[in-house]
């Protein structure tokens, strides 16, 4: 949807409510289980995990992030498929866009091949994040209730391969910040548009499909409708 906001700049409506909400619960339940989990393994920390405190709560937190994708699938079916298929989905423009990343990491993105709602750096940090949220979570679960069964090896194993993902996971997302931040992204998860300019420069295919679905319906409302 194409808007015009109060200083007449023209607006993207880039997520609805409920994603916007979903997404909250992600970003919180994850730096909760970052924070928690710190505390639990760092020695030096270990005076704040004495009295089970932090333990409970990161297992609070653990809850949050495993309802993520079923709060998604509840609340915008949808958009939470058309998620799971663009993440995986690549075109002979990601591909050739992937090529030219160098660019876009210095915030370049004006000469690069068009993108579609999701660009592919886009697609590849969220296909990682459902791939590293599952290996967290099935090893998360095996050290909460399957502990004394996994034995000493794999104990050791699941808290190496969940200890890597969450690594991996907070790496990526020092990497979204920085793009939320450089391509001035962060309003679509707040009032949940972002100024067409902006989302030209990275979504140019997904804005000019916006506009012709637009002139349709502009078209459509400005034919009289016949007598009978
Ligand atoms: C904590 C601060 C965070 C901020 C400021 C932030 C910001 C954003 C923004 C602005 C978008 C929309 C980008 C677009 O225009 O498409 C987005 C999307 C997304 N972010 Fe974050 N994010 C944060 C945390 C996280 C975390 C911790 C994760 C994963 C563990 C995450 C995963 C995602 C995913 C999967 C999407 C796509 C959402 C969808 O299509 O429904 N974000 N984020």
């Amino acid at each position: 949807m194409l808007q015009h906001d109060e200083g007449h700049e023209l607006e993207v409506l880039r997520y609805r409510k409920r994603p916007r909400i979903v997404h909250a619960i992600l970003a919180s339940s994850f730096l909760l289980l970052l924070l928690s989990g710190l505390v639990i393994l760092w020695p030096a920390l270990s005076g704040i995990a004495a009295g089970g405190f932090t333990r409970w709560l990161h297992r609070v937190a653990a809850i949050g992030f495993m309802s993520v994708p079923f709060v998604y699938w509840i609340a915008d079916r949808e958009g939470a498929k058309e998620l799971m298929v663009d993440s995986f989905k690549y075109d002979r423009d990601d591909w050739r866009w992937l090529k030219r990343i160098w660019s876009y990491l210095f915030g370049h993105a004006a000469n690069m091949p068009k993108q579609g709602r999701l660009n592919a750096g886009q697609k590849l940090h969220h296909a990682a994040v459902m791939l590293l949220s599952a290996s967290i979570v099935i090893t998360g679960l095996a050290m909460w209730f399957f502990m004394p069964s996994l034995g000493a090896t794999g104990q050791a194993w699941a808290a190496v391969i969940h200890d890597i993902s969450m690594l991996a996971l907070t790496l990526l997302l020092i990497g979204h910040l920085y793009f939320t931040f450089v391509y001035k992204a962060i309003s679509g998860m707040t009032t949940g548009y972002v100024h067409e300019v902006d989302a030209r420069l990275e979504h140019a295919k997904w804005v000019e499909e916006l506009e012709e679905e637009a002139a349709v319906e502009a078209d459509s409302e400005s034919t009289p409708t016949p007598a009978i």
